[in-house]
């Protein structure tokens, strides 16, 4: 069980162990739950709400210098294309920091357009939301903004554009706030970035559903038809950390090892199944947070969710990482496992087996505070729009022309949505964790043809904060709301 180590590796490894009544709290504490204590330490800070225009008194334990600008990428071997991205890179840079730092990000805007960045999933402070024309006015081209705060509580996150349909071109990359005290045991961790594949600039698509926009039509991923059938964007491929399954990424694992996969569906428009050959995953946190380990072959997740599995390597050879999108039909993305030299082919998923389900998901730390009934309760359908736009509303409205949902500070609210139209949307909620049955989440898929699910949080975060599909093009097309209160 305790492989050999070589001499210069730091050790992630630790105990699983049970967690005391304080630790339960330390953790409550730091997720979306009552103010932690970090609020209070940090009480100068500026009120939420303004644009964000002084963080100069929160004192940062790391800056990184994140330019957003324009370039050619390698996708595979030899293909190439024009992107907008972080750094240089897509997906962009990772970023880690340490769980209860400060962090801050200094990113200079060198596309031809305003832009604005999101650290989706982490609750952070209103102003730091990355929300244009809500939380702040885009940064203009040339212009440099600062973002800060706390990175808190530890999870695999990523970070994008919330402007226009920019997180299609690649304005994309991981954020990993480290945790300091792991409930599972392992030696190192990996990251892998799921994305679609667009060539060309993004485009909204005319409410034909599959004129114009490559034929792909509200049948091409058996997600149901008819008019209310969905249109995908004219992708030519799936990518995992920015490469195509011809040549797909590679890890190289040693015997014995135990590795912590984090899995980010930073797509703007796909469900991926996503599975591994010859090998069980012990899906560990979900969205970030941590879940009593729950051993799967495979798992579904939308565009905005995030799974972290652990794999105990302990079969040699070459293994294939799959994911395949349900609404597309691109040829899977890969990624490969390999041990030491091995040089093999890697071995191919044969199936997806067991596969991980929400009532599978059972949340170390939920959502404290809403055992009693919901002080307030919004019932929303989520449906296509008709008509001769592509539109798609919350009860009808189409965002920005619709009625901000109002809430007061402290309230538990209770959301139940519905699905009336055929396609999964998959729903995310800034600036809070929700409890959804036994999981805490930040987005959660809602299926097709009536799909019901209900979720409650506790507004402990004040400001104006999104909720929405991330489903980019159901995003632009109006699937979209702001929770408001002080
Ligand atoms: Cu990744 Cu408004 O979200
Ligand atoms: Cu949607």
């Amino acid at each position: 069980m305790t492989p050999p180590r070589p001499p210069n590796r730091p050790t992630r490894r630790t105990v699983l162990r049970s967690l005391s009544a304080g630790t339960l709290a330390a953790l409550a504490g730091c997720g979306a739950n009552a103010p932690s204590e970090a609020d209070s330490e940090s009480g100068s800070e500026p009120p939420s709400a303004t644009t964000g225009a002084s963080t100069a008194d929160l004192r940062p334990d790391e800056t990184v210098e994140l330019p957003a600008n324009t370039g050619t990428n390698t996708v595979a071997g030899d293909t190439s294309w024009d992107t907008w991205r972080y750094d240089g890179q897509i997906p962009g840079p990772e970023l880690r920091v340490r769980e209860g730092d400060v962090f801050r990000a200094r990113v200079s805007n060198q596309l031809p357009e305003s832009t604005t960045i999101h650290w989706h999933g982490v609750p952070v402070r209103n102003a730091m939301d990355g929300v244009p024309e809500v939380t702040q006015q885009p940064i203009s081209t040339g212009e440099t903004f600062e973002y800060s705060f706390r990175a808190e509580p530890a999870g695999t996150y990523f970070y994008h554009s919330h402007v226009g349909l920019q997180l299609d071109r690649g304005l994309a990359g991981p954020l990993i706030i480290e945790e300091a005290d792991p409930h599972v045991e392992y030696d190192r961790d990996i990251t892998l970035v799921l994305d679609d594949f667009l060539p060309g600039p993004p485009q909204m698509p005319d409410a034909s559903g599959g004129g114009g926009s490559g034929g792909m039509g509200s049948g091409s991923g058996g997600m149901g038809g008819g008019m209310m059938g969905d249109t995908r964007p004219p992708y030519e491929g799936l990518l995992i950390n920015g490469r195509l399954p011809s040549d797909p990424p590679s890890f190289s694992v040693e015997d014995g090892e135990r590795i912590r996969m984090r899995f980010i569906n930073a797509s703007s428009a796909t469900t991926f199944h996503v599975a591994l050959a010859g090998h069980e995953m012990q899906v560990s946190h979900a969205d970030g947070r941590p879940v009593e380990p729950v051993g799967v072959d495979s798992f579904v997740f939308g565009a905005g969710e995030r799974y972290d599995a652990i794999v105990e390597a302990n079969s040699p050879g070459a293994w294939e990482v799959r994911a395949a999108a349900l609404d597309g039909d691109e040829p899977p993305a890969k990624a490969v496992l390999r041990y030491g030299n091995s040089d093999d082919a890697p071995t191919p998923v044969e199936s997806t087996g067991q596969q991980l389900r929400y009532s599978d998901l059972r949340a170390l730390s939920p959502v404290d505070g809403i055992d009693s009934g919901p002080d307030r309760t919004f019932d929303l359908t989520l449906s296509a729009g008709g008509g001769r736009s592509y539109r798609w509303t919350i009860d009808g409205q189409t965002y920005p022309d619709a009625d901000p949902l109002r809430i007061s500070a402290g309230d538990h609210v209770r959301v139940r949505m519905t699905n009336h139209s055929p396609v999964v949307h998959p729903m995310h909620l800034h600036g809070h964790f929700f409890q959804v049955g036994d999981a805490v989440k930040d987005t959660v898929l809602v299926p097709g043809h009536m799909g019901e699910v209900t979720f409650d949080f506790i507004a402990d975060n004040p400001g104006q904060w999104l909720f929405h599909c991330h489903n980019l093009y159901h995003l632009h097309a109006g699937m979209a709301r702001a929770f408001v209160y002080e």
